[in-house]
């Protein structure tokens, strides 16, 4: 008997919002609980690979190489040195080229899916980031996903985007993935004294319905300072406001997708 990964993509055209942190931290606290957790890096500054431990700078094979079917997709895994979680590194080498190379394939938006069967068995967990531009790449991790989760901050515009996501999450449903769910917001680095992420936010709930709404992550300079030394939230800082979040944060996920479960993604 084995359980097949459950996937999560954490998108936001916004840059600044989150994402990486928001994967990074997640996936620290849940391969510090046991689970097995894969993080899959789509975003070209590859920010989530450096912050885990790549030499960015360095030559190796990135996740887009086996999107494009250059190498086998496991010969892309990167090994953290902590242990909580593995990782399919981006690479800062990405090139247009290789957005056109994509568009080339029989089925482009469906590359990460067929990668991500080479995973799927060995672990509980793969969380997605993504890039704030190259719309390529993020529809194949929503393609791939089963679950969606959208950091934000809270400024007026926030809704704006969440609007637009919300827009292609229907698309992507009639299009080629029925599977996928919006299943969070999360309001990050939100101060509940500013009155007007405090209005951002009941509009929020009065659109998108309370059960949607994650735990807020709070602003926690620890946060910005891991990534320096390579290592999430949990082990840099284990007694941090942002730690805290992340825990309640990595609940709330856990909770949305045990009530989904009997999705086939
Ligand atoms: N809750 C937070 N508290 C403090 N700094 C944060 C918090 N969340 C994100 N940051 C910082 O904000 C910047 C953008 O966050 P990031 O996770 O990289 O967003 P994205 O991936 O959406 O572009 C980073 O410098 C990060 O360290
Ligand atoms: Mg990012």
């Amino acid at each position: 008997m084995s359980i097949m990964a459950s996937i999560v993509t954490f998108a936001n055209k916004k840059g600044g919002s989150g994402k990486t942190s928001t994967v990074v931290n997640t996936g620290g606290v849940l391969g510090q609980r046991g689970y097995r957790v894969l993080l899959v890096d789509l975003d070209p500054q590859a920010h989530l690979s450096f912050w885990s431990g790549v030499n960015t700078y360095d030559t190796y094979l990135s996740v887009y190489d086996a999107l494009l079917g250059k190498c086998s997709p496991k010969d892309t895994l990167y090994k953290t040195e902590h242990g909580l979680y593995d990782v399919l590194p981006a690479s800062t080498s990405f090139s247009s080229g290789f957005i056109k190379q994509l568009l080339d394939k029989p089925n482009p938006e469906g590359c990460l899916t067929k990668v991500l069967m080479d995973f799927k068995n060995d672990y509980d967990y793969i969380l997605i980031d993504t890039p704030p531009t190259v719309a390529a790449l993020t529809l194949n991790a929503l393609a791939a996903s089963g679950y969606v989760m959208i950091p934000i901050l809270l400024n007026f515009l926030a809704i704006e985007g969440l609007a637009q996501l919300t827009q292609t999450i229907y698309r992507i449903n009639a299009a080629f993935n029925p599977d996928l769910r919006m299943s969070g917001i999360i309001p990050n680095q939100y101060d509940i004294r500013s009155n007007h992420s405090k209005r951002v936010i009941k509009e929020i709930h009065e659109n998108f319905g309370d059960a949607l709404i994650s735990p807020r992550i709070r602003n926690d300079i620890k946060i910005a300072e891991a990534p320096e030394y390579r290592i999430p939230i949990n082990l840099f800082a284990p007694h941090s406001r942002g730690c805290m979040d992340f825990n309640l944060l990595a609940d709330f996920i856990l909770e949305k997708i045990k009530s989904g479960r009997g999705e086939s993604k």
